[in-house]
């Protein structure tokens, strides 16, 4: 008899166990099962069987009129434009700054001489990144790098899924600063630069004695 009634209440302590077990495992499913759509699925609510719906011809989804030429592609009659279309300013700059050391310095390097960390240590890339202090690249008009940032340029993939046109254009700014840093002649400087250039350098010098 008392061994019957204790096998019952093992029985309802297994059953309570698996009770809550379940309750645990069963919390919120509501978050897992919303009514939604998923694209490409099938639909009979539309005529023809598809969830995703076809846009309507010769229309242009809001915010998708990519008129300004030169803005999205860099270029004007195919040529590469040599003038940025908005005005350069410290903020620019700085957020092309900001874009470049986080997306292009691990390998063009955070002054452009193409020896960032991938370059020195990473994968072996089949070409070494370019250098921005070439004769050739400093001659380049600012959209050829708007154009080397959207589409890429030989072993270089395109940053386009990543970088948003205003990006792409302040970081292309941010280049020509690298260029200037690395490669001003003399007679370009101010004569406010120049005098303090002299002093730099005359103090310098007298460092070396
Ligand atoms: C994963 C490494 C890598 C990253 C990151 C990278 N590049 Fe490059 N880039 C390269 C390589 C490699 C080349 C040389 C491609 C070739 O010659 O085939 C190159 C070439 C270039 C050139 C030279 C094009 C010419 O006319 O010779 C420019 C300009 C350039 N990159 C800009 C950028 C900018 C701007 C970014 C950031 C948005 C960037 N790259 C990010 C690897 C990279």
């Amino acid at each position: 008899m008392s061994s019957s009634i204790c096998r019952l209440r093992k029985m309802a302590a297994v059953t309570a166990g698996a009770a809550l077990l379940m309750a645990l495992a069963g919390c919120h499913t509501d978050m897992w099962h919303q009514p939604k759509l998923k694209a490409q699925s099938e639909n009979s609510f539309f005529a023809d069987g598809k969830t995703d719906r076809t846009p309507v011809m010769n229309t242009v989804a809001v915010g998708n009129l990519r008129q300004d030429e030169a803005f999205y592609t860099g270029k004007q009659n195919n040529q590469p434009v040599s003038k940025l279309p908005m005005p350069v300013t410290l903020e620019l700059l700085k957020r092309g700054q900001q874009q470049y050391n986080v997306f292009c310095s691990p390998c063009h390097g955070k002054s452009g001489d193409g020896q960032g960390m991938i370059a020195q240590r990473g994968l072996a890339l089949r070409r070494q990144p370019a250098s921005y202090h070439t004769d050739r690249l400093r001659a380049m008009p600012v959209g050829h790098f708007y154009d080397v940032i959207t589409n890429g340029f030989g072993v270089m993939y395109s940053y386009a899924s990543r970088i948003a046109p205003e990006d792409r254009w302040a970081i292309a700014a941010y280049i020509r600063v690298l260029q200037q840093s690395q490669y001003t002649r003399v007679n370009e400087l101010t004569p406010e630069d120049l005098r303090r250039l002299q002093e730099e350098e005359q103090s310098t010098q007298g460092m070396e004695k």
